[in-house]
């Protein structure tokens, strides 16, 4: 059977760092209430030539130079993004063009931080749907630009970025030992919309608007919805938490991350945690994440390394991956 097979990563970020104390004189927090409550420490901001395209852009490539190819090679661009450079075209399409690939298609993805998630289960049907052979998937947000920098309660928990993988049609045997995307599980439900949103739109108030986001109810969802998502990822390619090499959670807070792989069984050192580096993300944090496990050398092929995201909609989803 055909297998969507890792076969290149990489990152972007942008070149200036906030730390906590930075937020000590904009509104009422201290580095040690952000570091207790969340397990951040900094974050990337972008600068006014740093876009949700050009941070892609540079991450694509890369994630191009790791896999030993160029742009000529991809057929399909997926960019999962909440903060595109404009309301349309896709961002994905201004990325295409950013790296003089003519030729196949692109388009973005909208699940906020279970965007990448979405889009690593998306790039794979449309592989072995024999739609594309080579899929560059790329999770980049510049959420500085929709953040409210008078509200404490958001502004200190998010940070820009980018992560890609080159994800490639392989050959499997259709078992839990083959390369590639083994399993997927997604979820959404609407209900919670109003907990975690942007208060502006094209269709609406015609404005971008700012990220809104009851953080006590997002968090009482939270590790509920990942673990439930995780063991029915679990049950698809008949593994257990043990079977594990690698968990890549989503990077919001180190406390739902902790709860979540304890409820799951998944040991402390098989976790990777950079929220304290990147801060959330969004859809850029899991390649961000993956990007650092690979470039130190922890995720090695053969590795059975689990992706989770959990995000506003509510949205949220895992997938298994035999690196
Ligand atoms: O990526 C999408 C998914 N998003 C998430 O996963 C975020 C989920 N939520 C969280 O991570 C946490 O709920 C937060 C980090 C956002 C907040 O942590 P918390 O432990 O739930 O704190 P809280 O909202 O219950 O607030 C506790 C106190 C409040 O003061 P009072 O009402 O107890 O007097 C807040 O006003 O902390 C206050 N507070 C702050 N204090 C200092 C809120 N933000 C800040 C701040 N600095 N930046």
């Amino acid at each position: 059977m055909i297998r969507s097979v890792v076969r290149g990563s990489g990152a972007a970020l942008p070149r200036r760092i906030m730390k906590n104390a930075d937020f000590e004189g904009m509104v009422e927090t201290s580095d040690e209430w952000i570091v207790q409550r969340t397990g951040i420490r900094q974050r990337h901001v972008a600068a006014d030539d740093e876009t949700t395209a050009s941070l892609g852009e540079a991450a694509a490539r890369a994630a191009l130079d790791s896999a030993g190819l160029t742009p000529a090679d991809i057929d399909l661009i997926v960019l999962a993004t909440s903060t595109p450079n404009n309301t349309f075209p896709a961002t994905a399409v201004e990325i295409q063009n950013r790296l003089g690939m003519h030729h196949g298609f692109a388009f973005d993805m909208q699940a906020v931080c279970s965007g990448f998630v979405y889009a690593v289960a998306t790039a794979d049907l449309y592989i072995r749907g024999g739609l594309a052979k080579r899929v560059l998937v790329i999770g980049s947000e510049t959420f500085s630009r929709i953040l409210d920098w008078s509200d404490r309660s958001t502004c200190v928990l998010f940070g820009d970025g980018a992560g890609a993988l080159v994800l490639e049609a392989g050959e499997g045997v259709g078992g839990v030992a083959d390369r590639g995307v083994l399993a997927a599980s997604l979820r959404s439900d609407g209900v919670h919309k109003d907990k975690l949103f942007v208060d502006g739109g094209p269709s609406t108030t015609g404005t971008v608007g700012h990220l809104r986001m009851e953080g006590r109810e997002v968090f009482k969802h939270a590790v509920g919805m990942i673990t439930d998502v995780i063991e029915a990822t679990f049950a698809q390619a008949g593994i257990t938490a043990d079977d594990l090499d690698w968990f890549v959670p989503h990077q919001a807070n180190k406390r739902i991350i902790d709860a979540s792989a304890k409820k799951l069984g998944i040991a402390e050192q098989k976790v990777v945690v950079t929220v304290d580096l990147h801060g959330n993300t969004s859809a850029a944090s899991v390649p961000l994440a993956l990007s650092v496990a690979v470039a130190d050398g922890r995720i090695k092929k053969g590795d059975l390394v689990l992706l989770e995201a959990m995000g506003g909609g509510f949205t949220w989803g895992a997938v298994l991956v035999r690196w």
